[in-house]
């Protein structure tokens, strides 16, 4: 079994691309589950219905969000009735939306969980361990699952390593989004799961972590604020991971997935 995951769709050149790239590159690498990261796929900031229904035409299973996951609050109650669109499961307590999922695939079963990590976010979220601690005592890779995807949704990578090696041997992949970054980490650990610190996002790269460069330069140069950040729209880099599986659901390959866009075709 072969399973893809993309990092941070950033706004609609990011889902134009998809439109666009996704459908061949599933057919021609034979992939046979999709999840992207969503949660700046509607003008940057949040995912709204009618995105999350256009995106999963396009050969996306799954969407993961993260800490902007209900900045559009249409998605709220879109998430009430669909089983494709997962929250980080320690958002907070009565959050809208499943923090996991078991999808059905060719008469396997595959797992998605998404976890927010605490260290440097803006927000407060729920110590992510114990959630993962739970999930994996019902969820046994290899036993009463085929494969289990986990999205670190989190700004340190000492964070997101730590969640790695947590869930060694106990998921196929473990996959980090939220910093718009690919980097060049991607391993298999020790126990067999596939590693990356960060996916990198789904977007235009001649830009800051996917927004127009005018907004942030302000920010960062001048310490002054003229409006809110806006998606750059050139043309956009798929970037993600691809998986293969062995028979127990532990990794035998790990590949990087860059398509199109100012970063090139590698991989
Ligand atoms: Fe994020
Ligand atoms: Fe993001």
């Amino acid at each position: 079994m072969k399973v893809a995951f993309f990092g941070d769709i950033v706004g609609k050149t990011g889902r134009k691309k998809f439109k666009s790239s996704l459908q061949k590159y599933v057919s021609d690498e034979k992939v046979d589950f999709v999840v992207a990261n969503a949660e700046n796929a509607t003008a940057g900031a949040g995912l709204s219905a009618n995105h999350a229904e256009d995106l999963l035409k396009m050969s996306i299973d799954c969407i993961t969000l993260g800490d902007h996951a209900y900045d559009n609050k249409e998605i709220i109650p879109f998430l009430e009735h669909t089983k494709q669109v997962v929250r980080p499961v320690n958002y907070s307590n009565d959050s809208p939306g499943q923090g996991s999922q078991v999808f059905l695939v060719n008469n396997k079963k595959i797992l998605v969980i998404q976890v927010l990590g605490r260290v440097f976010m803006k927000k407060k979220f729920l110590d992510p361990f114990p959630f993962l601690e739970d999930i994996f005592f019902e969820y046994k890779l290899g036993l009463n699952v085929d494969c289990i995807i986990v999205d670190v949704h989190a700004e340190a990578t000492s964070e997101k390593m730590a969640i790695g090696h947590f869930c060694d041997g106990k998921a196929s992949l473990v996959i980090g989004t939220h910093t718009h970054v690919p980097t060049g980490d991607a391993r298999i650990l020790d126990k067999g799961t596939a590693y990356q610190s960060d996916a990198g996002m789904s977007g235009d790269y001649n830009s800051i972590i996917g927004m127009d460069k005018a907004e942030p330069m302000r920010r960062f140069l001048k310490n002054q604020t003229s409006g809110r950040f806006t998606p750059a729209n050139g043309e956009a880099t798929l970037c993600g991971v691809s998986v293969e599986l062995n028979e127990n659901g532990t990794a035998n390959k790990i590949k990087v997935i860059r398509i199109g866009g100012v970063l090139g075709c590698t991989g």
